[in-house]
């Protein structure tokens, strides 16, 4: 398929961020990277991709990335420290949706969470993605949001030598979906003008607890689950001043507190469902 329209990928070198970039591809789409380091993006993502350097706290590199592009995906991440979160989920999402906005930029879309709410504004993340949810709905721009759930990807990043940490009491079933779902999903999205202006949920095929999801994968990975409280990970982090554990402990409190509500019903309407399984995924990643 050929297709000449252009999209910006913001985050384009992360986790989720890279798996959207080579789908957009793939589909057909010409796409832009804004890195701050242009050589690990070259890197990371090879040949066929236009890289900018800049920042997205830099407002000149910012406009020159969003300059002449249909459209742009935000993959940004914050944290640990409060200031971090506000500065990346909620500011940069805010000036990248009002730059776009006079640019012409035809659509903004946006990666969020599903515990995302109001009601669940009770961290410095959830309240952070909340206002920067907020800031692209009001900036005027067409928008998508991808509310999407817990991701497979994360599983061996709570890996530390031969176990897998499995953080506070997490009762809530989740829709584990693998991030090539997800790309596939949010490339779609860019085909039809059905997705504008809406907040998507998007949910794997399977749910699993935490814990259950830990110890398919632990079977994978030859590891063993190791459950810890949030209590005791944030007095670890107190006491030996790391910031990225009390981070750790604030956000699992919060996966304590809510599971998912809201629908996929619509994003696998309008996208197709998830179809990667849980244990498929751990195969792939085992071989
Ligand atoms: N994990 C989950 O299950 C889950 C579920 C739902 C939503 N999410 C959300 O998904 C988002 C992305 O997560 P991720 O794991 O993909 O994050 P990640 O791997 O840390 O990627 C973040 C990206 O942002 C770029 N970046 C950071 N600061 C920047 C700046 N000042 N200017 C321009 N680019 C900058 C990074 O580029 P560099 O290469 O320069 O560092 C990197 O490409 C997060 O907001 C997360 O909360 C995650």
């Amino acid at each position: 398929m050929t297709n000449n329209k252009l999209i910006l990928v913001i985050g384009g070198t992360g986790m989720l961020g890279k798996p959207v970039a080579q789908q957009l591809r793939a589909d057909g789409f010409k796409v832009r990277l804004l890195a701050r380091n242009p050589e690990k993006a070259q890197k990371l993502l090879g040949d066929g991709y236009e890289i900018i350097k800049g920042d997205v706290g830099n407002p000149a590199s910012l406009r020159a990335a969003l300059t002449s592009v249909d459209g742009v995906h935000i993959s940004l991440k914050g944290g640990p420290t409060e200031a971090d979160f506000n500065r990346m989920d909620h500011i940069a999402v805010r000036d990248i949706a009002q730059t776009a906005k006079e640019l012409g930029v035809g659509r903004v879309t946006l990666i969020s969470a599903y515990a995302v709410s109001e009601e669940k504004a009770d961290t410095p993340e959830s309240r952070s993605k909340l206002k920067g949810e907020a800031a692209l709905k009001s900036s005027g721009v067409p928008y998508t949001i991808f509310r999407a759930s817990w991701f497979m990807e994360t599983l061996p990043l709570f890996v530390q030598g031969k176990s897998i940490s499995l953080i506070g009491n997490q009762i809530h079933s989740l829709h584990w979906i693998a991030a090539e779902d997800y790309a596939r999903m949010v490339s779609k999205s860019y085909q039809t003008d059905e997705t504008l202006n809406k907040e998507l949920y998007i949910f794997g095929p399977e749910a699993y607890t935490m814990g259950e999801a830990m110890s398919i994968y632990a079977g994978y990975a030859g590891v063993k689950v190791s459950p810890i409280s949030t209590r005791m990970l944030s007095i670890m982090g107190t006491v030996s001043f790391n910031t990225e554990w009390k981070s750790m402990a604030t956000l699992m409190g919060h996966y304590e507190r809510h599971g998912e509500d809201g629908s996929s019903e619509e994003a696998n309407r309008l996208l197709g469902a998830p179809q990667v399984m849980l244990k498929e995924w751990c195969e792939k990643i085992a071989r």
